[in-house]
């Protein structure tokens, strides 16, 4: 391995160990002070989603901190509200709640796969806002983020997680058509983001082709949205805005 290359790791394990250990002091104060923290990770698939999120985990206790990663709706959660299913994990006092996707999968992965109407999809866009003001009213800290690649990232990915075994699980038959259906996905992602970036639930853009920064740069926003008690004065929490950035810079 090239020296850059291991300092470069080294760099980015010890600034991850430092973050992770401002999270368990962030995970103390909401246990303490009994808030109820909803995180919610969007974006393509292979994204990195999924590594983002087990990093943050990583060292917090899991008493107090859960993963929402929900898998296709049932018979029965079919025919029910659509919000319904994911109402019942949000946050109680006291929880960091992730969420692995999110009812934005009826912003994205529905609409373009055809797995709901064009009715179901434009009604989900109205509501959308309400859902999230009535939960920030309530107070519940909701943070969005969507992670961003760009297509070539997407296909190198893909191409991966085919030749290697233990990321071959994550080849889902919605992740086949990715790369053709690219442009329907950036379609539907500019209408949710027009529809649901507003001021009680803004979006947060992280660009994640290179997912050691998209990392670093997700858990320096989560940390800087808080005050809690310890919070290192030593550390700088300000996120590089070339990596992480508010939704609205998208669609203006
Ligand atoms: P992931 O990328 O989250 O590992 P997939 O790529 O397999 O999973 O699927 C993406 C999303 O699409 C998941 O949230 C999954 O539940 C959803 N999904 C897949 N099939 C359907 C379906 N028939 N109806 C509704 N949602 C679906
Ligand atoms: C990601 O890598 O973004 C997800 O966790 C997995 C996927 O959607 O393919």
């Amino acid at each position: 391995m090239p020296v850059w290359k291991k300092e470069c790791t080294l760099n980015y394990e010890k600034e991850l160990k430092t973050l992770q250990m401002e999270l368990l002091k962030l995970q103390n104060h909401v246990k303490k002070k009994g808030l109820k923290v909803l995180i919610i990770f969007e974006g393509r698939d292979a994204a990195g989603k999924g590594g983002t999120i087990k990093r943050i985990m990583e060292h917090l206790n899991p008493r107090g901190a859960r993963v929402v990663a929900l898998g296709i709706p049932s018979d029965v959660e079919k025919t029910q509200w659509y919000f319904q299913r994911y109402t019942t994990h949000l946050p109680s006092g006291g929880e960091i709640t992730l969420f692995d996707r999110s009812w934005y999968n009826r912003a994205g992965v529905e609409p373009v796969m055809g797995f709901c109407t064009e009715e179901e999809h434009a009604r989900f866009l109205h509501e959308v806002p309400f859902y999230e003001e009535m939960q920030v009213g309530s107070g519940t800290h909701l943070i969005k983020f969507y992670l961003t690649i760009s297509k070539e990232e997407q296909a190198k990915r893909f191409h991966e997680r085919q030749v290697n075994p233990l990321k071959n699980y994550k080849i889902s038959p919605i992740d086949i058509k990715a790369q053709e259906l690219w442009d329907k996905y950036t379609i539907a992602k500019y209408a949710m983001l027009l529809a649901s970036h507003t001021e009680a639930a803004p979006w947060t853009i992280v660009n994640s082709d290179i997912k050691k920064n998209a990392r670093i740069n997700v858990i320096k926003h989560i940390l800087s949205s808080f005050e809690y008690e310890g919070k290192s004065s030593k550390i700088d929490l300000t996120p590089d805005q070339s990596i992480l950035y508010d939704g609205g810079k998208e669609i203006i």
